[in-house]
């Protein structure tokens, strides 16, 4: 997949000053620097300080999540109810970049608008800041009259290009498309296996920039100093798109192949259900509204004692309106009272935890 890619050579010999230098692949180092440092899950009671204090470059994430420094001793859960955020995507982020892996297959629990939030805000911090930034950092160590410079510069200029591309791809089709799942108008001309399949690779430009810089070091102590600073910010913007893609790769796309999967049982089910309902002569309605708030919540995913809280009611009268809803309505699962709730308008798909 795109970014994904080990570079297949392993060993890069370089002539610098007369020392040769050798970077046994490289990439797979920065790889493992970043996956296996920290083999930690975190949770939502731990102190927000000691996650960024073991993981300091998830100091930019934060800022993609719209969370703010200034936390004090804060737990996890705490700064990101300050900050409007939901803990459980936060969460399952932080871990899957730390630990390079994670299952959210069936996850219910992520939230799609705080997923989609987070990667808009980190394609602008990537095409707004990282790209201009580097390209100053280049245009400061290369000579502008030297024609292997220009060719680096413009190198890079089409590397940028082709990310900013891909980006406004994903901004343009991609979040639009999930948008309207979301809004329940789901459409036959698109789906997250297009998104998928296509989401291909881009990274051969920037080996290319790597191993010109690389091979263009030139004997000028400061140019040479500038252009190793240049070279480590540019492995270090190639690690940070490898865990862009794998976060849409691997938890993005679940979510959204699970989302479309809701939205055709919906279909289905609301089908039957007005065949039923029509039939039968009976009404969704029949439903008390004590009932219909016990749904509400269930789907919600309050359990018993905390529906029995938020309505001022007894756990035993909630069991009792339970019982009695899968009597009315022979539904027995929570995913089946998800699909009755938002087809019978008791609660909005975008409400609901995918
Ligand atoms: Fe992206
Ligand atoms: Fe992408």
């Amino acid at each position: 997949m795109w970014f994904f890619a080990i570079p297949k050579i392993d060993e890069i010999e370089v002539t610098v000053l007369h020392v040769s230098i050798k970077i046994s692949n490289f990439a797979l180092r920065f790889n493992i620097k970043y996956s296996m440092r920290n083999q930690k899950m975190y949770e939502a009671d731990d102190k927000m300080i000691s996650l960024i204090r073991d993981n300091y470059d998830l100091l930019q994430m934060l800022g993609s999540f719209g969370i703010s420094l200034g936390f004090g001793d804060k737990t996890v859960q705490e700064t990101c109810e300050d900050n409007g955020v939901d803990t459980y995507t936060f969460l399952a982020v932080v871990n899957f970049t730390i630990n390079g892996s994670g299952e959210y297959e069936n996850d219910e629990q992520l939230s799609i608008q705080t997923l989609m939030h987070y990667l808009e805000a980190s394609h602008a911090y990537y095409l707004d800041f990282q790209l201009p930034f580097i390209k100053r950092e280049l245009s400061e160590c290369l000579q502008p009259d030297d024609s292997l410079g220009q060719l680096i510069m413009r190198f890079y200029d089409e590397y940028s290009h082709e990310i900013r591309r891909h980006m406004q791809y994903e901004e343009k089709t991609l979040f639009p498309y999930v948008r309207s799942l979301l809004d329940g108008k789901a459409t036959a001309e698109y789906s997250i296996e297009t998104f998928s399949k296509h989401h291909g690779a881009a990274d051969k430009k920037l080996r290319e920039l790597k191993l010109l810089i690389i091979k263009y070091l030139p004997s000028d102590g400061l140019h040479n100093n500038m252009l190793t600073a240049t070279l480590h910010d540019i492995y270090d913007n190639e690690e940070w798109l490898r865990q862009h893609s794998m976060i849409e790769d691997h938890i993005f796309v679940p979510v959204i192949r699970r989302l479309e999967k809701l939205a055709k049982q919906s279909d289905v089910t609301k089908n039957i259900s007005e065949m039923v309902f029509k039939g039968a002569g009976q009404n969704p309605d029949a439903l008390s509204d004590r009932e219909k708030d016990v749904i509400v919540s269930l789907v919600q995913g309050m359990a018993n004692k905390e529906i029995a809280d938020h309505l001022c009611i007894s756990i035993n009268t909630v069991i009792t309106h339970r019982r009695n809803i899968a009597r009315k309505l022979q539904i027995h699962s929570p995913a089946g009272l998800t699909i009755y709730a938002i087809i019978n308008g008791l609660v909005d798909i975008s409400s609901v935890k995918l």
